[in-house]
């Protein structure tokens, strides 16, 4: 059986809130926990499947160009190679989300450097490593002084604009306004487990052991890249070490593992070392940015702008999506928001977590501090006082909007002093101390997801989906769904994912997961109850479940009567989406010191309250926002991609190069979970979670750092040689 549901209407009174079970929000840990810690959750590259090849990719050491020819019998003679697979598919760079398009690259054109070309398999990891270091080719390289590598200095277009009123105006009328250029680095995922593959060809199958985010669309991201159908491909992710975005498409090393085994009828496996993972996979774009606040007396704003210059690949249609929350924060009755797109030929820019947001809410909530210092108003009060009450432009209303409770209570729990700020007011030793804010702010979003949901005659229940768990909890929260719905304790509650012989789920990304798959389970139970009752001889409404059985009426064991019942759910989106605005909000509060003579700076205390309507876990939940603010601690002070102005290589490719805040750099972190229902965002009254928790927080720390040494840095991350440069 089935069960459909489209929303189109908010969902204001959920079954959820009704539930007798009590397992849904609980803190509960991950199901799968000790299987990771314990080493015993296969990741992808660990699968145990016999004979399985060796495969190493070969990549561009220059940054534009074409590959000539490549000496495959050279690399054939060394010891232990088997192959070397030079297929133009993998050169042939498919247009981001345009599948079944034509590749916008045509075959052995190298457009980045690091670009895989070729891929040689061996019988072990070390002989293919080996050949793949000695494989002989020939190459033309364009004359490097004319390929475009520097965003600022690349051809750029306007991908995108909103304009109301007449922002010059309201910045000339204006009693305060800031005019700020703020600068942010790119930044890589860095998720712990490199990309990995091992494709098994049985000569009309394929089936690819992988680590990716999002097999409802991989597998046709897959299927077209090979010229397959479908149904001849299984993907499988049980386990995924991390994707912060990288994982959201399939990457060389699936296509390659694939090609070569299809190729030598034999199992492959390709790994990225984690330099390529940083050459190849997709990166997020460095941006410019230009904030313009008009304000009166009172700090209220009659004019807001927000211009930025990201940049890609020529004709890859991504562009860091930096307004995307701009558009709606705050009022203003003047607007200009724009995003131009510098083409440049680094790696292909793409989702880097929160997407837009991670970079484009700091550059905005920096400015704020700056309209707060000048207006004389305090930085917390400035926010309130902004918050609108519809959409600025289209005036549609928000879904539910917790700002200013975020606010508040993140102000309430951090201790902050509302009274005059200065720079400068408090030292100890040779270091100065002190504090800042800002607001968070993400979009939600939700997308269509299917899963199945089977009561065994054991009174346990079954769910099944390709949704992914990348980390985030998505094992457990689904359990507690399920369980809470069917009136099961958790540990009744199987939970199969990362399998594309089950439903589609809507795969992990852009914090949709919880609120889209779990929609789906949601939906699935809902029919799953309505036949239990009609076995029950009792009113749908009237049901009830806990523990096993129906209140008052017999268990769930008898109504089975030896025989599974299976009800699969899905969910999708109507137009609600135009009726509303659904979005998460925020606030951070920290407390930093500024070395005086190194201008190093140490995060002491973060505090973060955040909205996002229903909480799945506590723990879990707990856990993304924390993760979130670790981010904003990298995105503040350490995180940049360097590239080469000379040849455009990437420079510091691997985690001691490349700066992720570490223990020693993230102190407590005080997370607080703001009540809320959002009947609008999801039938289960949830939104995404994990991307919100970077929205905007290292603004908090840039703002920190001036209050404490008086350094205002307009460029993300503040290394200590900035803050030394800009302190008075
Ligand atoms: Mo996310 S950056 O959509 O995994």
């Amino acid at each position: 059986m089935s069960t459909h549901m489209e929303q189109d209407k908010p969902n204001r009174e959920c079954l959820l809130d009704k539930t007798p079970q009590g397992t849904l929000g609980k803190p509960l840990s991950r199901s799968e926990g000790l299987a990771k810690v314990t080493g015993t959750a296969p990741y992808a590259a660990e699968y145990p499947i016999a004979d399985c090849l060796e495969g190493v990719l070969v990549t561009a050491p220059f940054a534009k160009g074409t590959i000539d020819s490549i000496d495959k019998e050279g690399c054939l003679a060394m010891e232990g190679v088997i192959a070397v697979i030079d297929d133009e598919r993998l050169t042939s760079r498919p247009a981001q989300g345009t599948a079944g398009e034509a590749p916008v690259q045509k075959p052995r054109q190298i457009d980045y450097f690091g670009q895989p070309f070729a891929l040689v398999v061996a019988e072990t990891f070390e002989q293919a490593r080996h050949a793949a270091k000695h494989l002989e080719f020939t190459f033309t390289a364009d004359d490097l002084s004319q390929v475009p590598f520097d965003p600022e200095a690349a051809e750029s277009e306007r991908q995108e604009e909103t304009r109301q009123g007449d922002l010059a105006h309201a910045m000339s009328d204006a009693k305060h306004a800031v005019d700020a250029r703020i600068t942010t680095a790119g930044h890589a995922s860095a998720a712990m487990e490199p990309h990995a593959a091992i494709a098994q060809w049985d000569g009309s199958n394929l089936s690819v052991h992988a680590s990716l985010q999002m097999l409802n669309y991989n597998i046709s991201e897959l299927a077209d890249a090979l010229g397959m159908d479908e149904d001849n491909i299984r993907l499988v992710s049980r386990y995924v070490g991390g994707g912060f975005g990288s994982k959201l498409g399939i990457s060389q090393e699936c296509l390659a593992a694939s090609l070569a085994s299809m190729a030598l009828e034999k199992p492959v496996r390709v790994v990225l070392s984690r330099q390529q993972v940083f050459q190849t996979i997709m990166r997020r774009s460095e941006t410019t940015q230009r904030l313009r606040l008009a304000a009166g007396d009172d700090g209220a704003l009659s004019g807001f702008g927000h211009e930025g210059l990201v940049s890609n690949l020529p004709e890859e249609s991504f562009a860091e999506p930096i307004l995307q929350s701009s558009q709606f924060l705050y009022g203003g009755q003047n607007r200009l928001l724009g995003l131009d797109v510098a083409r440049v030929h680094r790696m292909t820019a793409g989702s880097v977590r929160a997407p837009g947001e991670a970079v484009g809410m700091p550059a905005l909530e920096v400015a704020m501090d700056m309209l707060a210092e000048e207006s004389g108003v305090d930085p917390v009060e400035l926010r309130l006082r902004n918050i609108p009450d519809a959409h600025p432009v289209e005036g549609t209303p928000f879904s539910s909007h917790k700002l200013a409770e975020c606010l508040q209570q993140a102000a309430d729990a951090f201790g902050w002093d509302a009274g005059p700020r200065k720079p400068r007011q408090r030292r100890e030793g040779e270091w100065w101390v002190g504090t800042g804010m800002a607001s968070a702010a993400r979009v939600h979003n939700i997308s269509k997801a299917k899963a199945r949901v089977t009561l065994k005659p054991d009174g346990t229940a079954l769910v099944e989906t390709d949704m992914t768990d990348i980390g985030t909890g998505t094992y457990t929260i689904l359990g507690q769904l399920a369980g809470e719905m069917l009136g099961l304790p958790r540990d009744k509650v199987l939970v199969e994912l990362g399998d594309t012989r089950f439903p589609r789920g809507s795969g992990s990304g852009g914090s949709w997961g919880a609120s889209s798959v779990g929609s789906a389970v949601y939906v699935a139970c809902q029919g799953l109850r309505r036949e239990l009752a009609s076995r029950a001889g009792v009113n749908e409404d009237d049901v009830s479940l806990k523990d096993g059985r129906i209140a008052n009426g017999p268990s769930l064991i008898d109504l089975l009567d030896g025989k599974d019942l299976s009800e699969e759910g899905f969910y999708e989106p109507g137009d609600i989406d135009d009726d509303f605005v659904a979005a998460g909000f925020g606030a951070y509060f920290a407390q930093v010191r500024v070395n005086r003579f190194t201008g190093e700076t140490r995060v002491d205390r973060m505090t973060g309250a955040f909205g996002f309507g229903r909480v799945l876990n506590e723990k879990t939940a707990r856990s993304q926002c924390q993760g979130g603010m670790v981010w904003s601690i990298g995105v503040a002070l350490t995180e940049a991609l360097h590239f080469d102005p000379q040849d455009g290589h990437l420079v510091n490719c691997d985690l001691a190069e490349y700066h992720v805040p570490v223990n020693r750099d993230v102190p407590e972190l005080d997370v607080i979970m703001v009540e809320e229902r959002d009947p609008a965002a999801s039938p289960i009254q949830a939104k995404g979670i994990g991307e919100l928790g970077m929205c905007g927080g290292a603004a908090a720390i840039a703002n920190a750092i001036y209050n404490a040494s008086g350094a205002r840095v307009m460029d993300f991350p503040m290394t200590p040689d900035r803050v030394l440069a800009a302190m008075p």
